[in-house]
C-alpha cells in the first residue's frame, strides 16, 4: 500500500489556519510566515517529495498541494489586514488628546476681552462733557500741509512762535511742507473753511485727535500723544465765555477737588491768551516731581481767535468772533488717575492696563 506523499493534508491544512488565527501582532506573523508558507513549511517539504512521484501522481498531488497553498495564503492575507486594522486603532487610541481635564482647568470664565486703552476711553468722557454743553465732535488729518498747522495760524515761514512746537516733517513734496500735525489747532482752520464754503457759521466743536512732536518723552510728555482741541465762533465771544467754558468743563470731568486757573501766555493764533493749569492730583498742590514742584499742572492753551486768523480763512471779523482751547488728553487721564509717569500709558503693561477695564 502506498501512502500519499502529501500525508494528511487536511489535517496539515487546519492545523496552519489555527496557527494562522492565533497570530496576535504584525511583528508575530512575520516571525511565523517563514513556517506557514515560507521555506520552512510543511508546504515546502511536501512541495519538494513530490520529485519522487510517477508523472501522473505528481500531477495530482501538485495541483492538490497548490490549491491548498492558495488556501493558506489567503488566510494569511486576511490575518495580515485585521492585524494592520488593530494596530491602527491601537495607535490612534494612544495618541489621542484626553482634553477633558483640560477643559475643566485653564478656560477661564467668563473669557477676558480686551477693552479700551486709558487713553481712548478719556477721549470719549471728555467729548461726552463737551456735548453736553452744546458742543459737536469733529476730526482732521493727522498729517498737515505747513498751511494749516503754521501758516493760517497766524505764523508764517520763519516765524518765530514756529519753535513752540518741534516738529516732525514728512518727506513729500519742498522740504518742510509737509507734517505731522504739532498740534489739534489746524482742525479749527478745516472747520471755519468747510462753514465758510457750505455757510453753516456759528461753530461750536470740539476736535480730539493724534499729535507729534519731536519731544524726549518724560514723566509729562510722550512724543505721540493726544489733544482736544475746542472752536466756538459766533456773534459777540468773548474771553469770559471762553473761561466759563473751561471753569465748567473743569468741574464736569475732574470733580469739586480740582482748582483750575489761566495764566497769561502767547499764542500766534490767539489774542489775549492763556495756559489752562489744574492742580496736581499726584501731591495735591504740594509739589511733586510729575509737576515739577509747581503744584500745577499745564493742560493746554486757550484764548480768543486773532482776527488774523479769522481773515485767513475768510471770516468777516466785523461780525464774528470766537475762543479756541487745546489741551491733552493724556494730561487729563494722567491727572484724573493719578499717573505718576505718562509712559505708563504707552508700556503696554497688561499690570497697568488692565486697572482701567
Ligand atoms: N495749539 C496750542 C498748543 O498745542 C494750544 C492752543 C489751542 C492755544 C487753541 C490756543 C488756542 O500748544
Amino acid at each position: 500500500m502506498t501512502t500519499s506523499p502529501l500525508g494528511n493534508l487536511h489535517k496539515e491544512i487546519a492545523q496552519l489556519q489555527a496557527t494562522i488565527e492565533s497570530l496576535g501582532s504584525i511583528d508575530a506573523l512575520v516571525e511565523a510566515e517563514p513556517f506557514i508558507t515560507g521555506k520552512r513549511s510543511v508546504l515546502s517539504t511536501m512541495q519538494k517529495s513530490l520529485g519522487a512521484l510517477e508523472p501522473e501522481a505528481r500531477r495530482d498531488a501538485g495541483a492538490q498541494l497548490q490549491a491548498a497553498r492558495r488556501q493558506v495564503e489567503d488566510w494569511l492575507a486576511r490575518r495580515r489586514e485585521v492585524l494592520a486594522g488593530l494596530a491602527r486603532s491601537a495607535q490612534l487610541e494612544a495618541d489621542r488628546l484626553d482634553l477633558g481635564d483640560v477643559v475643566v482647568s485653564s478656560v477661564r470664565w467668563p473669557a477676558s476681552t480686551g477693552h479700551a486703552s486709558l487713553v481712548a476711553s478719556t477721549q470719549r468722557e471728555l467729548e461726552d462733557v463737551f456735548v453736553a454743553m452744546g458742543f459737536t465732535v469733529a476730526d482732521g488729518p493727522e498729517v498737515e500741509s505747513d498751511w494749516y498747522n503754521f501758516e493760517a495760524l497766524n505764523m508764517p515761514p520763519a516765524h518765530p512762535a514756529r519753535g513752540m512746537w518741534d516738529t516732525f516733517y514728512v518727506e513729500l513734496g519742498e522740504p518742510e511742507t509737509v507734517v505731522l500735525r504739532t498740534h489739534t489747532s489746524p482742525t479749527q482752520i478745516h472747520l471755519m473753511e468747510s462753514a465758510v464754503k457750505n455757510s453753516t457759521l456759528p461753530i461750536h466743536s470740539v476736535m480730539p485727535g493724534r499729535c507729534f512732536r519731536r519731544d524726549t518723552p518724560d514723566a509729562r510728555h510722550l512724543a505721540t500723544f493726544h489733544q482736544i482741541e475746542g472752536l466756538v465762533v459766533d456773534r459777540g465771544i468773548t474771553f469770559a465765555d471762553l473761561a466759563g467754558v473751561i471753569e465748567t468743563f473743569t468741574r464736569a470731568y475732574f470733580g469739586p477737588d480740582i482748582s483750575s486757573r489761566l495764566r497769561p501766555a502767547y499764542f500766534p493764533f490767539t489774542e489775549p491768551s492763556a495756559e489752562f493749569e489744574v492742580t496736581c492730583t499726584i501731591c495735591h498742590g504740594e509739589g511733586c516731581r510729575t509737576c515739577s514742584h509747581t503744584g500745577w499742572i499745564e493742560l493746554g492753551g486757550c484764548g480768543v481767535l486773532d482776527p488774523a486768523v479769522l481773515s485767513a480763512v475768510g471770516i468777516d471779523g466785523d461780525v464774528w468772533s470766537g475762543f479756541a482751547f487745546g489741551f491733552g488728553i493724556d494730561r487729563c487721564a494722567q491727572m484724573r488717575h493719578q499717573i505718576a509717569d505718562m509712559r505708563a500709558l504707552v508700556e503696554n503693561d497688561v499690570r497697568f492696563l488692565e486697572q482701567f477695564s
